[in-house]
């Protein structure tokens, strides 16, 4: 079992880390015996595989459990879905320190923690992320929150968990698909903080890395958690550091608008989106020297109709990005490999033309194309 601390301004907490932990890293975290119940908030895919052992792990606990599940994809990810959540837990006798354990993907975090959030003006929320983009991303920072029709993530809060529980034993049922997904973050920390991370990528490249090489993915992970952990802890609300977590996220989230939350996933998005921004970052004059990402690239296999998008919407869905404060569009781009820096790009079409190459990209995923 390993452990790192998120040292935030409003709160600190530990994430736990290793295989099989649950149950002991609930034990040390749930000591408070005034609890008669306990809820989980479960992702419905997640508790197929594993809901029987969540629940008889945490009967141990309470006598008293009571779970939703969340159907997988981004749609529940919505008004409804919180409205929901909240229903659930304020119809089930909630009270203020009762805790929400909430199992599964970014998905299900963002979700339950906002419901966790917004209930009695915030619970104690314990987030068991059960997949790789979970583990190294979405579970850790305290970001929380639903999408809304204008845009991604446009309601929310941070709020920070009373403690993060990676149990690596959950990524046994964890699909092929998951696992790029999560990739799409891992190179992202390649990207902006240390370049290390593509040499330890590799191993995705082999055709059985699933069976062969587990504990490197493993410890590859952890070093993932431990970066965002100390961004985390250095800038809890994003007025700094913290936006470099954003590298590709702006085109990543107009492109998954553009394919109404569908036909991409946000990983696949996210790659596109780095490959877009690293383009941008050239673009306007920087001279970052190879490509660290295109060696990725034949493990995506993206879904998308590039009939589909279009680049003037994509182009016009980034002004919706909560992050916009005037009216120019800023980035996150690269002077450097590990050296982000956010900058507005005031010409339009240096922009345009990034996103045309993520464009590209999906018609050479096209069947027929190499
Ligand atoms: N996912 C980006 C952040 O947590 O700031």
């Amino acid at each position: 079992m390993q452990y790192l601390e998120v040292k935030t301004q409003s709160h600190s907490y530990k994430i736990v880390v290793g295989r099989e932990i649950f149950e002991k890293s609930l034990s040390d975290i749930l000591t408070d015996s005034s609890n008669d119940r306990l809820f989980l908030l479960a992702d419905e895919n997640l508790f197929h595989h594993h809901g029987e052992q969540l629940l008889k792990s945490l009967q141990h606990f309470s006598g008293d459990v009571r779970h939703m599940l969340v159907p997988q994809g981004e749609s529940s990810k919505s008004v409804k879905f919180w409205e929901s959540s909240v229903n659930f837990l304020l119809t089930n006798g909630v009270r203020r320190n009762t805790p929400l354990i909430v199992a599964g993907g970014g998905v299900t975090g963002d979700l339950g923690g906002f419901a966790a959030a917004s209930v009695l003006r915030g619970i104690p929320i314990i987030h068991i992320p059960t997949t790789v983009l979970a583990m190294v991303d979405s579970s850790i920072g305290g970001k929380t929150g639903i999408n809304h029709s204008t845009g991604k993530n446009l309601i929310g809060a941070f709020y920070q968990p009373k403690a993060v529980i990676a149990d690596t034993r959950f990524l046994t049922s964890l699909p092929r698909r998951e696992w790029i997904n999560g990739l799409s973050e891992i190179l992202k920390y390649g990207a902006i903080s240390d370049a290390e991370i593509f040499n330890e990528a590799s191993i995705f490249l082999s055709a059985d890395y699933l069976s062969t090489d587990r504990e490197k993915l493993i410890s590859l992970i952890f070093k993932c958690m431990k970066i965002k952990a100390d961004i985390v802890a250095a800038d809890e609300f994003e007025s700094g550091i913290r936006a470099f977590l954003n590298f590709g996220h702006t085109f990543a989230h107009a492109l998954e608008k553009a394919c109404n939350y569908d036909s991409i996933s946000h990983g696949e998005a996210v790659y596109l989106g780095m490959l877009a921004a690293q383009k941008l970052s050239r673009l306007s004059g920087s001279s970052l020297t190879g490509d660290f990402l295109e060696a990725y690239r034949p493990l995506y296999q993206f879904r998308v109709q590039p009939a589909e998008v279009s680049r003037d919407d994509i182009y016009s869905f980034m002004f919706q990005d909560k992050k916009r404060t005037d009216e120019h569009l800023k980035f996150v781009l690269l002077d450097e490999w590990q050296s982000p820096a956010v900058k507005t790009v005031t010409n339009k079409e240096y922009i345009k033309d990034a996103i045309e190459l993520m464009i590209h990209q999906l018609k050479q995923s096209q069947p027929g194309k190499s």
